[in-house]
């Protein structure tokens, strides 16, 4: 009621909407330029996780408050005219690791320039994840509150599990209830340093069931890793094929095989995050297949990309592609896009972990030295675009689904994220379908030297981001300011918890145990 008579006052006056001129990098040269609290998208299709409409989407202060068609307007909003274009929730991103130290160095991007990357490429939020310093939970999460005061978009975070004692346990009890973290992830990679063993494995669990928080598996066999590594140095490979040739797709479905059939006999919801191959793909749908609660994340690089570039005669433009699990050969790719397609993965992440070519020749010599991570934060939502919707593989409301909405209901911060509603947040993407765009580490806002989606061009471009009220990319400009990005607390007992003591109840009830036997006198 209260907006419909501030729409009414205000008719017939709407002002122009100006653009801001540019400066350094592609960034505004005044970050108050286009600043309005008002904004008003005009004539587009506005497109949810399950309805699209032609309608108008009225902000004000960083909410959605009307969206319906023929809004009008006063001359103190600023007007988008999104006819012939898509108007859809910003992407939400539930894997990136911004200014991680990792593998003896810490990752190029920071909150700042990963997150201004994102904007400019359609995500508003995403979840990174907190490392534990020296296995202290409490020291990691003041780390990373100081490591995101540059943020410039919303955030939230994971938390890894690194060890075991009760301190950790009681410190996932103040992440939870305190902290507004409801997901620990588990490393069962990594032997020597974040690699966790079954024991730890299955504490973990059960302490993320009790918290009702969801268990994330990093799943490849650690142990079958190091041997793999082993034999590859025994064969004299030290270059990034090696990489790949250690870690096979079958450690990946063992690993992931082993995590599921340990959540299904604690009950509790598991999360496989960066699903790269299709061996634990298919765990997965087994899985899924038989009732249990398991979500599977591809991660855009296993999407697209290919493993073919491990084996480049130059270093740097091999070992810019050394991820964990690693990229695959083709075909996975393409399997992964169908599963997500078919509902047996659920969201896009990109698991954005930069490093630059200065960074990874530290494993010039030896590719069990390279730092693990690629680059994605800026590219997905066009690459799931031009992969999936173009190609015909999936519709627009599903696009919203597995790149913004699933996500938020995931993590329970539904419908404030992920939905174009009254009442969400202001994060909004406007897509011309009609455009294209074009990938480079000479335009893209990533401090990375390097980009592996180098000169891609697909059809699809983000020509609006708008993030808590504010139009923070347009016209190939980005205005954001370093800290005005917000940390979003996600509450814990996420629709994946609901009937999971009823399923222990039914459990505990069909023991017929324990059996009551008379003592026989011997
Ligand atoms: O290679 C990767 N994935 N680096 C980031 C750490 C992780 O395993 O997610
Ligand atoms: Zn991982
Ligand atoms: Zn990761």
């Amino acid at each position: 009621m209260y907006y419909h008579f501030i729409l009414l006052l205000l008719l017939f006056c709407s002002k122009a909407h100006s653009v801001c001129d540019v400066g350094i990098n592609g960034y505004a040269a005044d970050s108050s330029c286009g600043y309005s609290n008002k904004i008003l998208i005009k004539g587009g299709t506005v497109v949810n996780a399950y309805s699209q409409e032609l309608a108008d989407v009225y902000v004000e202060d960083g909410l959605i408050l009307a969206v319906k068609p023929n809004i009008m307007v006063g001359d103190d909003v600023t007007v988008l005219d999104a006819t012939g274009k898509f108007v859809m929730p910003g992407g939400i991103d539930p894997h990136t690791h911004l200014a991680m130290e990792f593998m003896g160095t810490e990752t190029i991007d920071d909150y700042f320039s990963g997150q201004a990357a994102a904007l400019a490429g359609g995500t508003t939020m995403h979840i990174d994840f907190v490392i534990p310093v020296n296995g202290s939970l409490a020291e990691g999460f003041e780390a990373y509150v100081k490591k995101s005061k540059s943020s410039c978009m919303d955030y939230g975070f994971h938390m890894a599990i690194t060890k075991w004692d009760d301190v950790v346990s009681k410190d996932m009890e103040i992440m939870v209830k305190e902290k507004g973290i409801n997901s620990f992830k588990f490393f069962m990679a990594y032997k020597g340093s974040l690699m966790i063993n079954d024991e730890l494995l299955l504490e973990g669990f059960k302490k993320c069931k009790s918290l009702g928080a969801l268990a994330m598996v990093h799943a490849e066999n650690g142990d079958a890793v190091f041997e793999g590594q082993k034999r590859m140095v025994e064969l004299g490979i030290m270059g990034p094929e090696g990489h790949a040739l250690s870690r096979p797709p079958v450690l990946e479905g063992e690993a992931t095989a082993r995590a599921i059939h340990l959540a299904r006999f604690v009950n509790t919801p598991l999360y496989v995050v960066h699903v790269m191959s299709r061996d634990a793909m298919e765990e997965i749908a087994r899985a899924r297949k038989s009732g249990q609660r398991v979500i599977g994340e591809p991660v855009v690089s296993g999407l697209i990309l290919d493993d073919s570039s491990l084996w480049d005669p130059d270093f740097i433009s091999a070992a810019k592609f050394v991820m964990s699990p690693p990229i695959r050969e083709s075909g996975h790719g393409e399997a992964l896009q169908q599963a997500l397609s078919t509902g047996v993965l659920q969201l896009v992440g990109t698991d954005h972990c930069t490093f630059n070519s200065t960074q990874k020749a530290l494993g010039i010599d030896d590719f069990r030295k390279i730092p693990n991570g690629v680059n994605g934060i800026e590219e997905r939502m066009h690459l799931v675009w031009d992969a999936m919707v173009e190609s015909g593989q999936i519709s627009m409301t599903d696009y919203v689904r597995i790149t913004s909405t699933e996500c938020a209901r995931i993590f329970n911060i539904y419908p404030k994220k992920g939905a174009i509603l009254p009442g969400s947040d202001a994060d909004i993407i406007i897509l011309n379908p009609m455009s294209s765009f074009e990938i480079s580490a000479r335009s893209h806002h990533s401090r990375s030297d390097t980009n592996v989606y180098e000169g891609r061009k697909g059809k699809g471009k983000i020509e609006v981001t708008i993030a808590g009220g504010k139009i923070v990319w347009e016209n190939g400009v980005l205005n954001v300011v370093p800290g005005s990005g917000k940390y979003i607390e996600m509450p814990s007992h996420s629709y994946l918890f609901t009937g999971i003591d009823k399923a222990d109840e039914k459990y505990i009830s069909s023991l017929k145990a324990p059996v009551k036997r008379s003592k026989v006198a011997t």
